[in-house]
Formats: C-alpha cells, sequence, structure tokens
C-alpha cells in the first residue's frame, strides 16, 4: 500500500471512528431518561414509603395505589417442617402440579410436572381455567397412583392480586400479566377451583391454603433460613412481600396471639394514579398503551419480564430509524410487537465486555445480520440501560421495606425469570440495597422453587401434621 493510499485509510478510519462516537452519544441521549440516580431513587422511596403506609390504614386502603393485602400468614417455618404435600402453581403461561416432601434436617424432594396455559386458556372463561386446572391435577395424581387418597390438603399459589379474609379464602380483585378470564374477578378463587376439581375430577382433595408467589418464596427461603423477613419476584411480573407487626397493620384481624403477619404489597401497580409519571418514557408509555391492561400495573410495566423484551424493542426500532444503528435500516422483526422477549437483553449483556459473539448469534436468529461493532456496543448499552433500571427500581423498592423494619440480618428471598436469567442482575440489586440502606446485614438469596416448595411449606408450618399434603400452584413464571 502506498502512502497516500495509507493516509485515505487512516482518515477513513478515524472519520467512521467519530461517526461511530457521535451516534453512540445519541444513543446514550436517547436512553437518558432509563438512567436512574439516587436523586431519583430517592423521590421514588419517599413516595412508595408512604404509599405503604396508606395501604397500611383503614381508611385509605382500599384507594391506595399499594394494597398491602393481609395474607393471613402467620406461621413462619422452624425448618422442622415435615410431610408430603402437593401444590398447584398458577401465575404465568404454565401452571404446575408438585408433588413435595420436606423432611428432616431441611431437606425435600419433589416431583413435578409442567402443564402449558394457552393464550385462549387465558383469554377464556374462568370456568374453563379451572377445569382445565382440576384435569391436569387429577392426571397427575393418577400417574402417581395417589387419586384415590383421602383428605389430601392442597395448597395453591395463585400469583395475582388477591384479597383475603382467611388462608383458604382468596377474592381476585384484577387479573394481571395478560390474563383476562372472565367470571372470575371479585369471585373467591378457592371456591372455583374446589368446585372444578369436585365436578371433573372426581377428587377427594380441597384446598387448604392459597398464597402469592412471593410469600411461597418468603416461606421456601424462610425455612432455610430464619431471617427472611422479605419475599420478591422478578419474572413476568414483579412483587414483593415482607413481614409486618400487626401493630402496624390497621385493618388486622387476623391472629393476634402472633406478632407479625405477612403482607402482599402487590407493588406492580405502583405508579398507577401517575406517581411515576417523573421517571416514565416514552417507550414504558407506548408499552402500555399496547397492553391489555392499560394504566394498570405501571411499575410492573417498567421492572418484569414481561414488558422489557418489548422496551428494548422499541427502544432498537427508534435508534435504528434515527439511523444510529443498523446504517438506518430498520430490520423487519423489529416492526413486529412483541417479537423481541426479555432473554434477549440477559443474552446481549451475557457476553465477555468487548467481545460480541452471543449477541450476534442472538440478532441473526432474530434474523438480523451484517451488525457491526458500533451496533452492538449500542445495542448492548439500550439493554444495559433497560435492565440496571429494572434492578435499581426494584432494589430501591427493597430499601424501604428494609428501613421498616427494625432488624439488623435480613434475609431477602428472590425468585423470578429476569432475576434467575440476567448476568448480573443480582449485582446490580446487592450494590445498590447496600447503597441506599446502611447499617445492616442484607442477603439477597435466590428462592429454589419458592412457588412451589412455599406453598408446601406454608401449609406444613399451618398443620404440622406428618399426613400428606397435596399444594397447587398456579404460577406463570417458568
Ligand atoms: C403480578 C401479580 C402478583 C405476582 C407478581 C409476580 O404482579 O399481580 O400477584 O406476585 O405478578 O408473579
Amino acid at each position: 500500500m502506498d502512502d497516500e493510499n495509507q493516509n485515505e485509510n487512516f482518515c477513513n478510519g478515524s472519520l467512521n471512528t467519530l461517526i461511530s462516537w457521535q451516534k453512540h452519544l445519541k444513543v446514550r441521549q436517547m436512553c437518558q431518561k432509563f438512567v436512574m440516580n439516587n436523586k431519583k431513587l430517592t423521590v421514588f422511596m419517599n413516595v412508595l414509603s408512604n404509599l405503604i403506609d396508606l395501604g397500611l390504614k383503614k381508611e385509605t386502603h382500599d384507594t391506595s395505589t399499594i394494597r398491602c393485602f393481609q395474607t393471613y400468614a402467620q406461621d413462619i417455618p422452624t425448618g422442622n417442617e415435615q410431610g408430603r404435600y402437593i401444590a398447584l402453581d398458577l401465575g404465568g403461561s404454565n401452571f404446575r402440579v408438585l408433588n413435595i416432601e420436606l423432611d428432616v434436617g431441611r431437606q425435600f424432594r419433589m416431583d413435578q410436572e409442567t402443564f402449558s396455559c394457552s393464550k385462549q386458556l387465558m383469554a377464556g372463561s374462568g370456568e374453563e381455567l379451572f377445569d382445565y386446572i382440576a384435569q391436569c391435577l387429577k392426571d397427575f395424581l393418577t400417574k402417581r397412583k395417589l387419586e384415590s387418597e383421602i383428605n389430601l390438603p392442597l395448597g395453591f399459589t395463585f400469583s395475582f392480586p388477591i384479597y383475603q379474609s382467611r388462608l383458604d379464602s382468596a377474592i381476585l380483585t384484577n387479573w394481571t400479566k395478560g390474563f383476562t378470564c372472565d367470571g372470575v374477578v371479585g369471585n373467591d378463587v378457592v371456591k372455583l377451583l374446589n368446585r372444578s376439581i369436585a365436578k371433573h375430577s372426581g377428587l377427594n382433595i380441597k384446598v387448604c391454603v392459597i398464597l402469592n408467589d412471593t410469600v411461597g418464596t418468603l416461606m421456601s427461603c424462610a425455612w432455610k433460613d430464619p431471617n427472611t423477613k422479605i419475599g420478591l419476584i422478578i419474572g413476568t411480573g414483579t412483587n414483593c412481600c415482607y413481614l409486618e407487626k400487626i401493630d402496624r397493620i390497621e385493618m388486622f384481624d387476623g391472629d393476634s396471639s402472633k406478632e407479625e403477619m405477612v403482607i402482599n404489597l402487590e407493588w406492580g401497580a405502583f405508579g398507577d394514579k401517575g406517581e411515576l409519571d417523573d421517571i416514565i418514557t416514552k417507550y414504558d408509555k407506548t408499552v402500555n398503551r399496547n397492553s391489555v391492561n392499560p394504566n394498570q400495573q405501571t411499575f410492573e410495566k417498567m421492572v418484569s419480564g414481561m414488558y422489557l423484551g418489548e422496551l428494548f424493542r422499541l427502544l432498537l426500532l427508534d435508534m435504528a430509524k434515527n439511523n444510529l444503528i443498523f446504517d438506518g435500516h430498520v430490520p423487519e422483526i423489529l416492526l413486529v410487537p412483541q417479537s423481541i422477549t426479555t432473554n434477549v437483553i440477559s443474552t446481549v449483556e451475557s457476553d465477555v465486555p468487548e467481545t460480541y459473539t452471543l449477541s450476534r448469534q442472538c440478532l441473526q436468529k432474530l434474523g438480523i445480520e451484517n451488525v457491526t461493532e458500533s451496533d452492538l456496543l449500542n445495542i448492548r448499552y439500550a439493554a444495559h440501560c433497560i435492565s440496571r433500571r429494572s434492578a435499581e427500581l426494584v432494589a430501591a423498592g427493597l430499601a424501604v421495606l428494609l428501613e421498616r423494619m427494625n432488624e439488623e440480618n435480613i434475609t431477602i428471598g428472590v425468585d423470578g425469570s429476569v432475576y434467575r436469567l440476567h448476568p448480573y442482575y443480582h449485582q446490580i440489586l446487592v450494590n445498590k440495597v447496600n447503597e441506599l440502606v446502611k447499617g445492616k446485614s442484607i442477603k439477597i438469596m435466590l428462592s429454589e422453587d419458592g412457588s412451589g416448595r412455599g406453598a408446601a411449606v406454608l401449609a406444613a408450618a399451618l398443620n404440622q401434621v406428618h399426613c400428606i399434603y397435596f399444594v397447587v400452584i398456579l404460577n406463570l413464571e417458568l
């Protein structure tokens, strides 16, 4: 190569670097609103803390966006629980039936089967949904020759907002996470399920406890680690529960011989009355507008797995349209709503820094080829902003609860696909929580199948008799 050509290449190289750098700066500007700082988080924390107070007060409980539902879970496991249980787990596009055996020394064995919950089922009638669950339960028990067992107590993890007045009764207040089955809202889910079981399966089995997945997670971790006081889910949806002193729960009507009760915050609804408008982006607004439940579950739509992929798609689409990636070309897939799942974010962020092997493979699968390093850098940055915002907002929420608790050592049980699959979500959570809360020793612990085992543990803690329990879990987290 002669000197002139070399100079020209060098100039082209520098020019390309400059253009790439300018594009990257624009991408950063575009993502700026996703970036949280401690000032924004402090405002977020103050508002959330006030809403929790309102949720716990009789007068304002019904109107607070943070509902603070009583769960009647007051028997925290000791770790000595034993016995065989069956759980049903419903909370997402799959539901599971589990046969769980708790043993001495905090040992457990679990046998489970997953059944899919089709889109038609999620949008059909409540009766069809519960009939299907009853049928799957029957198939599960028949396969294991357990169908003729009598007095099988059943635990039901039902991961939706429920108003409880006892451990074995729960009125669905509203559907979330894409479910819209009619005839369920305002009704007792336990009755609906028991009716389907009696009608269709001929089984002699009844639900003895119903619980939210956050409660299952708390219970399941408390069984292993008695310092567990908070249960958290960051999966298809997000939610949190915590142990509250009964004298701080104004509408408390549980067992007053016990000092605490688990409160289900249903924090996914945070922001539904505009409380998060200052930090919401135009992409969040689009996700909300296109959802089946507009203006509901605002916080959930900023944080959880059902929505992060779609946020990512909208952001990439905007970047492509503005000629910041793909040389201004808009790949077909970015025009298709819901075409990018939250797993794509996790994969893109799993590459070793400065390498893009997984990202390239993943984009290729989506039909996006010929991407440059500059594109990949920007795509990773967008993914990072979305997942980091999610983790930092969750950390701020946890900080509010940790501040309320007069305890020095607290373990937080966590479950959910976003938390489990993202390469460093856990680390962001840990760092941010420790930055926001001083003077406490905080442990964040992955719950091994909180939704399933938690139902068994709650049933066992409630009734420490050595008999067989059946716990049914309806959970869409898988
Ligand atoms: C949704 C549900 C809530 C559940 C959470 C996590 O927010 O309303 O009950 O705990 O998803 O599955």
